[in-house]
């Protein structure tokens, strides 16, 4: 049985180590406000430290993943908002779609159910994993009413997509599918509606039966080696697994090579190891 947690704009169900973080203004299909970015900031924060959260799906309510900004009160609301206000909903906004969220110490799933338009990019791509809807629209709409990709939404796109994908759909405005966002990269899966959650389960119990030590270093070293040059590379990842022997309390590198070397009870090549869970 899941239990609910309900803010103003965000719903929080947490179930079987599966915490569902969900964007909830279904009525203006999702379309962040600035409360919404403060209860979501606030709520990434508790969830990085909270027992119960093995894995964090971030999702939208009813037909949408989230419509982006929220056009009205973003942006028309900002020309009668203080300068304070202004500050810290951008920080907001900024934090926890990107910030926290990359950072997020457990794997982190965006399941895009329906519209995904602009400044929701930002947040699929800063999840370690996005499967979407068959169906789902994305759309990088900026240019549709006379602004760019802002945020670092341009930047997360050309991460993401191939150069020549994220020119085309930034400045042509046109929308792709779920199918389509799997082919160039968006996301990870796409399926149809009907099976995406059940879909998402089961990418969630597959990450929570590897060592989570293990699966936190390596996305962590995944995102940092991007940026960096071979020998920078070679001299962190040395650093980071050495890192990795310290922080494992399950002490996953000797419980492996006991089960392959001595107990021959399980081939690396062909699964992973029984967690000897602390
Ligand atoms: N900001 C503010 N309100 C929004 C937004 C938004 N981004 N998206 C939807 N809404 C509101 C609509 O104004 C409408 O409100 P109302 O009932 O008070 O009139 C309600 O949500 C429902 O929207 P509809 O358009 O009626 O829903 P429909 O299912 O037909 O279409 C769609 C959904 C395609 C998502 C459409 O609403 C849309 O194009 N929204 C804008 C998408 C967009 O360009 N987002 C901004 C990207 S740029 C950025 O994020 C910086």
């Amino acid at each position: 049985m899941a239990a609910t947690i309900t803010r103003e704009t965000i719903k929080i169900e947490k179930e079987n180590g599966i915490t569902w973080l969900i964007m909830n203004r279904p009525e203006k299909r999702n379309a962040m406000s600035p409360t919404l970015h403060r209860e979501m900031e606030a709520a990434i924060d508790e969830l990085a430290t909270d027992p119960e959260t093995l894995v964090l799906v971030i999702t939208g309510a009813g037909a949408a993943f989230c419509a982006g900004q929220d056009i009205a009160l973003t942006f028309r609301g900002r020309e009668s908002a203080s300068p304070a206000d202004i500050r810290r909903n951008r920080q907001a906004s900024a934090q926890w779609r990107w910030d926290k969220l990359n950072t997020f110490p457990k794997p982190t799933i965006a399941m895009v159910n329906g519209f995904c338009f602009g400044g929701a990019f930002t947040q699929v791509c800063a999840c370690d994993y996005a499967i979407a809807a068959d169906d789902a629209i994305f759309g990088l709409s900026e240019v549709n009413w006379g602004i760019l990709p802002g945020g670092i939404v341009s930047w997360n796109v050309v991460q993401v997509m191939n150069y020549r994908d994220a020119l085309y759909y930034a400045t042509s405005g046109d929308t792709f599918d779920g199918r389509k966002a799997t082919q160039m990269g968006v996301v990870n899966f796409s399926y149809p509606l009907d099976a995406l959650r059940e879909e998402t389960i089961k990418m969630a119990k597959k990450l929570m039966e590897k060592s989570p030590a293990a699966v936190r270093y390596t996305k962590e070293a995944i995102r940092a080696v991007r940026f960096m040059n071979a020998p920078q590379a070679e001299d962190y990842l040395n650093a980071k697994s050495d890192a990795l022997k310290y922080v494992d309390k399950e002490n996953g590198r000797q419980e492996g090579m006991r089960q392959f070397l001595d107990e021959k009870s399980y081939r690396p090549g062909l699964g992973h190891f029984k967690r000897k869970q602390k």
